[in-house]
């Protein structure tokens, strides 16, 4: 979810300003993809990086996610929305968490679509965790390293049995990862716009949809070898 500075600079607004105005591309997309029967939606709310900003600025965030929280739980509960928080939450502080237990505590038996954010994420924390755990697992003899596979090792990522992401959508402009669910988006579908993320709307989800809809997804087989299955 990236443009939300811009989107305040170009108004000349604050920064604060445009992060405001993503809180409501949220709540659209999480309804645009509950309705398309979209099954797991995962936001890149925060990374690792982002406490590199000015102090004000992830203050303000982290006011924010607690802000959107409070408000927003209730409604997403009651459209069947099972939540679920991602990332180094040592790092958030105890009001918050509490908050995002709360949350996924409340929403732990919904059915509908399962939302996924990220916070104090950074794909490479994640997989340095993971590595962790597993040789811990190794090192307390509970696994034996030869039973180290991808499927095992993925399970203590921190999406675990989730599926991996068929579709990455990035707003504002640039092209890149920026160290997002490194593992997990090996073989997902990308799609960038330079749209503003609280400028990004119903039309823009269904485009990137349409373009999901387009591509051939090969897993390395021969567009030959798939067209044969079909028939
Ligand atoms: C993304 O918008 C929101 C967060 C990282 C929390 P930015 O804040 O990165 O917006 P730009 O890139 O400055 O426009
Ligand atoms: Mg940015």
């Amino acid at each position: 979810m990236d443009g939300n500075g811009r989107w305040a600079r170009k108004r000349s607004l604050p920064r604060h300003a445009g992060h405001r105005a993503g809180v409501k591309s949220v709540r659209e997309i999480v309804e645009n993809s509950a309705r398309h029967g979209v099954q797991y939606l995962t936001l890149f709310a925060f990374s690792s990086e982002n406490w590199q900003r000015p102090e004000e600025e992830v203050g303000m965030l982290m006011s924010l996610f607690l802000e959107a929280l409070r408000r927003e739980v209730k409604e997403l509960h009651k459209n069947n929305v099972r939540l679920r928080f991602i990332g180094e939450r040592d790092r958030l502080d105890s009001k918050l968490n509490e908050k995002i237990s709360d949350a996924e505590a409340v929403t732990a038996e919904n059915t509908g679509l399962r939302l996924q954010v990220a916070v104090a994420y950074g794909g490479r924390w994640d997989i340095v965790e993971a590595a962790r755990n597993v040789a811990g697992k190794v090192a307390s003899g509970a696994i034996d390293a030869d039973a180290i596979d991808e499927a095992a090792f993925a399970a203590e990522l921190q999406l675990g049995s989730a599926p991996d992401p068929d579709l990455l959508i990035r707003t504002g402009g640039e092209q890149r990862i920026s160290n997002f669910l490194l593992w997990n988006l090996a073989y997902a579908e990308l799609w960038f716009t330079d749209v503003l993320w609280p400028d990004f709307g119903h039309a823009e989800f269904e485009a990137a949809l349409a373009y999901y809809s387009r591509r051939q997804r090969r897993y390395g087989h021969t567009g030959e070898q798939l067209e044969a299955v079909k028939c």
